[in-house]
């Protein structure tokens, strides 16, 4: 986005509204208009949000490189720089450095089989990959996009996701642990009851990403593991306590890993083999 990724980037809030209580969309685009298309990324990286004299964290992107222009996050209120950030309304101006992590492998991912797992929050990076997806529709083989949520007014983006059914070059399942609305209309279950809807998947030519609560990696891990996708075709975000978010200041590392460089994306491969990265 910046020769110096060191360099915070003044951003405008187009768009702002809450997905579900206490987690907030959040659009943005570059203060100097003529930067909007310098923004580059990849599915499943991350960038640094500050306000001056509050502070900075890193937030994953949720929107897609094949949507120019601007970027959006789902951010939930946890703490002190998020208080501050749902005090925000349109127009008003964050700084963004980034964008940082290694992504989703993209290329490698051409011309084979897609399933999208998310769980809860897991959706916002996971989104991502899935709009650059479903833009470059060509390039993938089948996509099975699977999201849980605890209740209805638990899972975000619903009503876009809910829309997303209407394709049928996409697979898209929708459940809830609980619904007490008596109008939900998809799924009831935990994530993993999802997978008897996969049929016909050759899991060589297979790619699986994962993203959730640490609770759900187990049991998804199990399912996929089941189906014998291979172990470094199975990738999981995995979010780990960071500060400079670029392998400066060694707050996030794990063994000889730097989870914000060498992450947040990880095989399920890279977790057997290194203790502590779940
Ligand atoms: C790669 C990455 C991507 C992320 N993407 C998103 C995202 O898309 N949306 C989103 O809402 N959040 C995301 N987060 C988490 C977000 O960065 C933290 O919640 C951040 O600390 C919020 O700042 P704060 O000042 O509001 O909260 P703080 O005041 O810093 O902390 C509030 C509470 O959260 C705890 N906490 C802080 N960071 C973490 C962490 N990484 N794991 C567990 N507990 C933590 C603190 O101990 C404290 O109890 C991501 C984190 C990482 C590392
Ligand atoms: S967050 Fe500083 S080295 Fe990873």
């Amino acid at each position: 986005m910046s020769e110096n990724l060191y360099e915070p980037i003044p951003m405008r809030i187009v768009r702002r509204y809450d997905l579900v209580e206490n987690v907030r969309f959040f659009q943005v685009r570059p203060v100097e208009i003529e930067r909007a298309l310098t923004i580059n990324y990849k599915p499943g990286q991350f960038m640094m949000i500050s306000l001056f004299g509050v502070g900075e964290a890193p937030f994953s992107i949720s929107s897609s490189p094949s949507r120019p222009g601007l970027l959006e996050f789902g951010i939930r209120k946890i703490g002190v720089l998020t208080e501050e950030l749902f005090k925000l309304k349109e127009n008003e101006i964050i700084h963004i450095r980034g964008p940082y992590g290694n992504g989703f492998p993209i290329e490698k991912m051409y011309g084979y089989n897609l399933i999208i797992v998310a769980g809860g929050l897991g959706a916002v990076p996971l989104r991502s990959l899935l709009l650059y997806a479903l833009d470059n529709r060509d390039l993938f083989k089948k996509i099975y996009f699977l999201y849980g949520a605890r209740r209805p007014n638990e899972m975000l983006f619903l009503r876009e996701f809910l829309e997303l059914k209407e394709r049928e070059d996409l697979e898209c399942l929708l459940t809830v642990d609980k619904d007490d609305t008596g109008s939900w209309t998809e799924k009831i279950g935990v994530v993993t009851e999802l997978f008897k809807y996969l049929k016909d998947i050759d899991p060589q030519k297979t790619y699986a990403a994962v993203c959730g609560p640490p609770v759900m990696y187990r049991f998804v891990i199990d399912k996929l593991v089941n189906l014998q996708i291979p172990k470094h075709q199975i990738l999981m975000t995995l979010e780990r306590r960071m500060r400079c978010g670029m392998g400066k200041c060694g707050h996030c590392v794990i063994g000889s890993i730097y989870t914000c460089v060498d992450g947040p994306v990880f095989t399920y491969w890279d977790v057997l083999h290194m203790k502590d990265l779940i």
